[in-house]
């Protein structure tokens, strides 16, 4: 038995983008203070929850009777769990229902849920009438320390992830950390993987500290607070220097050119969650780096120490069904990395690290360096 968590004040981590600055919120039970927030940002508004299935279950009601303890009108848009529901079919079936709920240029939509409600309900906000404000409220641990902040709304083409979006910046982050309490472990370690990448990226120190805490990370309390709230500074202060990833927002991306191919090799299935690609992908990029002999060996070898010591797959043959299924090879793979948006005139951009705790954007790297590199994993696994 854990002793029964205490609800300390929330932590406010300010967005600074100027005229379009918001806060995120962050604490236990932050989540009823949503009506009164969104009643001082917006008065009079309307509301639209966009939320799915699962997160119904869990969140919908408490989310509405913060929302009505606060007088606040609200409908509700439940769409289908899963990635499925960034494509078209669901962008229309959420902006019709929002249009259908009346839902004008001074009321708010409110994404609850992961990663994929946010991106979607965020960009349906973008595009309906020219532009909604929206607020993001993540029940996920990856939607808390990255993909509610910042601004990057969208949905998946057929022919690549995210391949359809707009920057459109909430209004506000409420990221109630008791929510995560519903959260599998699977689910949970997936979205630690952006945790790490903040110290594995630009902070050695808060790397070194997850280290070192990591477990209690995993049981509540204040260590997991001061993650989210390490991450989500980190993230705020690169997005108020460069929102719009003309520069370095892209140090963001650490793991992900890796982390993307392997997730469409797996047919973004639950072999492998957002997190456990990013994981890998971190690995991968390490590795990388220290070929290119820009870390030692050692340097690499702490990053994939700690993301296994955290219970998250690190290797190829750690993905579900590797050993069964295979994979991509290597050309098929770096054809998958050529579809992601990282890509310039055939050369491709890779976050590499110049040391644990400093990554750099690296342009115009030679695929065939590439592939090389991938026949030797694929070999080892
Ligand atoms: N998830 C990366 C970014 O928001 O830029």
């Amino acid at each position: 038995m854990t002793a029964p968590l205490k609800r300390s004040a929330p932590t406010t981590v300010d967005v600074a983008l100027g005229d379009r600055a918001y806060d995120i919120v962050i604490g236990r039970d932050v989540l009823q203070s949503l009506g009164a927030r969104v009643a001082a940002l917006r008065p009079g508004g309307h509301t639209a929850i966009v939320t799915d299935r699962t997160v119904a279950k869990h969140w919908l009601e408490p989310t509405e009777a913060s929302l009505a303890a606060a007088g606040i009108p609200t409908s509700r848009i439940i769409v289908e769990e899963g990635e499925g529901s960034k494509s078209y079919a669901g962008l229309s079936q959420v902006s019709e229902a929002l249009i259908a709920a009346r839902i004008e240029r001074n009321d708010l939509v409110i994404a609850l849920g992961g990663g994929v409600v946010g991106d979607l309900a965020g960009f349906a906000a973008a595009i309906l009438r020219r532009g909604v404000d929206f607020v993001q409220v993540p029940t996920s641990l990856l939607a808390q320390v990255d993909s509610s902040v910042g601004g990057k709304t969208g949905i998946n083409s057929p022919q690549g992830k995210n391949l359809i979006g707009s920057f459109h910046q909430p209004v506000l982050v409420i990221a109630d950390t008791s929510v995560l309490d519903t959260l599998s472990a699977r689910q949970f370690r997936a979205g630690y993987a952006e945790v790490a990448k903040y110290g594995i990226l630009g902070d050695e120190a808060f790397f070194a500290w997850l280290e070192n805490n990591h477990a209690a990370i995993f049981s509540g309390g204040a260590a997991r607070e001061h993650a989210i709230a390490t991450s989500c500074r980190a993230k705020a202060a690169i997005v108020a220097r460069d929102e719009r990833e003309t520069g370095e927002r892209a140090l963001l991306n650490l793991g992900h050119t890796f982390g993307h191919a392997l997730e469409a090799a797996t047919g973004f299935s639950d072999r492998l969650f957002h997190g456990e690609g990013v994981s890998i992908g971190m690995v991968l990029a390490a590795e990388f780096s220290a070929q290119l002999g820009m870390i030692a060996p050692e340097a690499a070898a702490r990053v994939e120490l700690h993301l296994a010591a955290a219970g998250l797959p690190t290797r190829l043959r750690d993905i579900a069904g590797f050993a069964q299924e295979g994979l991509a090879d290597a050309d098929a793979l770096l054809a998958l990395m050529a579809q992601d948006k990282k890509v310039k005139r055939g050369k491709l951009t890779f976050i590499l690290l110049e040391a644990v705790g400093r990554a750099v954007i690296a342009n115009n790297v030679e695929p065939s360096l590439v592939r090389d590199f991938l026949q030797a994993k694929l070999a080892e696994a």
